[in-house]
């Protein structure tokens, strides 16, 4: 199949993802060749995945590798020898200056936000790992710097762009089910730890610098069970299993529905210890209606052992096993169950029996982000989309911190109105040199 083919079919399957996203991000960056010089920061983990999905356009250059941890530097540049490598990205970015010209930001979820902004205020187009930000606040400031400078952005959603949560955002807003009064959705990861913290080592391994890693958090001593990987778990750094999967389960509804800013949103959980995230978690939230919805939408979220909901709960066919992460829609006229990543699936079968779905070609979520910083196409999860989608997110994440109480938001303000505590947890203290800007 032709490329011309699958970018027209694209556009035209775009089309109805039209509203969410709401500012096209268009291009800026290119250099005079035509080729994208990148610059990655964060190369280990899922930066590693990200550096080889980038670069395997064939119109990338990989300019520049940035990572706190000198084995994880030396093993991506082993790979990009001609990159040259930094530890610091606000060096790397005032060094480089013209010579790079975008930026893939794939550190933990606390660095997100001033690594992205950074690159941004330089003019950069950015792909962000998701979720898109820690802070509610550093989402929106996200996606008014990306919106102000018209800069091409893409969260690292990249099941946004496969087929089977292309297909079923497609078939709920055709009406196969009706309006939906309900969303459930739900992972069976823990990414939480009730336990208490670790006993402190003054040494960090040699390799890490351990202030940088740190960054925008406050300076303390070196703690094992943070990098790599198990920050996720912590509420300085991570975002839990709500912030680490629901972005993702969360996100074709989210898109599919054209979902706002919630009306409030309360989570039931174990107390807070200061710590860490809580092991499991129900969120509950309530949406203003839109188009394919009823007049207002519930959402729930089930996260460690309280996932997945029970089928009885649900009033599902007593035989349906759901499976350990996905979503459900319920429609005014049949369910739709969407499992994390599969095929979307309609019941009562038997009235469904004949339902053929729509035909959609593949995307490569990466590609799409390095061709519309070339000047074709757009994103399909700019940060006009990712940003709202976040702070919704991420409001649910706060509100594990008070358990058992509603929430309530106004999104245009930033503000909690019913709990004025919970709006210290909307914006961090940042440390010096590490400030998210406060955008007008
Ligand atoms: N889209 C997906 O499917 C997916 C999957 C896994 C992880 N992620 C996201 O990717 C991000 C990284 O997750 P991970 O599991 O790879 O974490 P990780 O801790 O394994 O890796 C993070 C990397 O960033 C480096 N790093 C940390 N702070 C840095 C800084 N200030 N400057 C430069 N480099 C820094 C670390 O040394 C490490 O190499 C997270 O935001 C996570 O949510 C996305």
């Amino acid at each position: 199949m032709s490329s011309q083919f699958q970018r027209r079919d694209f556009l035209k399957a775009s089309a109805a993802l039209a509203a969410v996203n709401l500012l096209p991000s268009r291009v800026q960056a290119a250099s005079a060749n035509g080729v994208l010089r990148t610059a990655h920061i964060g190369v280990g983990g899922m930066g590693g995945s990200d550096l080889n999905s980038v670069s395997s356009h064939k119109q990338v250059e990989v300019a520049a590798l940035c990572d706190v941890d000198a084995a994880r530097l030396k093993g991506a540049s082993m790979r990009h020898p001609n990159a040259k490598t930094f530890v610091d990205y606000r060096e790397m970015i005032t060094a480089l200056g013209d010579q790079i010209d975008a930026v893939v930001v794939s550190t933990p979820d606390h660095t997100h936000a001033p690594a992205a902004m950074r690159a941004m205020l330089a003019g950069k187009p950015v792909y962000c790992q998701k979720p898109l930000t820690h802070e509610v606040f550093e989402a929106r400031q996200l996606r008014k710097i990306a919106e102000q400078k018209k800069l091409v952005t893409q969260m690292g959603i990249q099941v946004h762009s496969s087929n089977p949560y292309r297909r079923a955002v497609q078939m709920i807003q055709s009406g196969v089910i009706g309006k939906v009064s309900q969303v459930h959705a739900w992972s069976g990861k823990n990414w939480g730890y009730d336990g208490a913290p670790p006993i402190s080592s003054s040494e960090a391994p040699p390799t890490l610098d351990w202030d940088l890693w740190l960054g925008v958090t406050s300076d303390r001593p070196y703690m094992p069970g943070h990098h790599p990987g198990s920050w996720r778990k912590l509420i300085d750094f991570g975002t839990g299993t709500l912030g680490d999967m629901g972005v993702h389960i969360f996100d074709t509804p989210y898109a599919a529905l054209e979902l706002t800013a919630p009306k409030w949103a309360k989570t039931t959980c174990r107390p807070p210890t200061g710590y860490g995230h809580p092991e499991r978690n129900l969120v509950e939230y309530e949406f203003p209606g839109t188009k394919h919805t009823t007049d207002s939408m519930s959402w729930k979220w089930y996260d460690g052992s309280f996932a997945p909901p029970k089928s009885d709960e649900l009033d599902l066919p007593a035989d349906l096993k759901l499976p350990s992460q996905g979503s459900l829609f319920v429609g005014e006229g049949g369910y739709m169950l969407l499992p994390h990543v599969s095929e979307p699936v309609l019941f009562p079968q038997k009235k469904f029996a004949d339902y053929q779905p729509p035909v959609i070609d593949g995307q490569n979520h990466y590609h799409q982000w390095v061709d519309a910083c070339l000047g074709e196409g757009q994103t399909s999860a700019s940060f006009s989309y990712a940003g709202p989608l976040t702070e919704a997110l991420l409001l649910g994440v706060v509100a594990n911190r008070f358990p058992d109480t509603k929430l309530e938001w106004d999104a245009a303000a930033l503000e909690v109105t019913n709990l004025p505590e919970a709006n210290k947890l909307i914006k961090r203290e940042y440390r010096k040199g590490f400030e998210v800007e406060n955008l007008s």
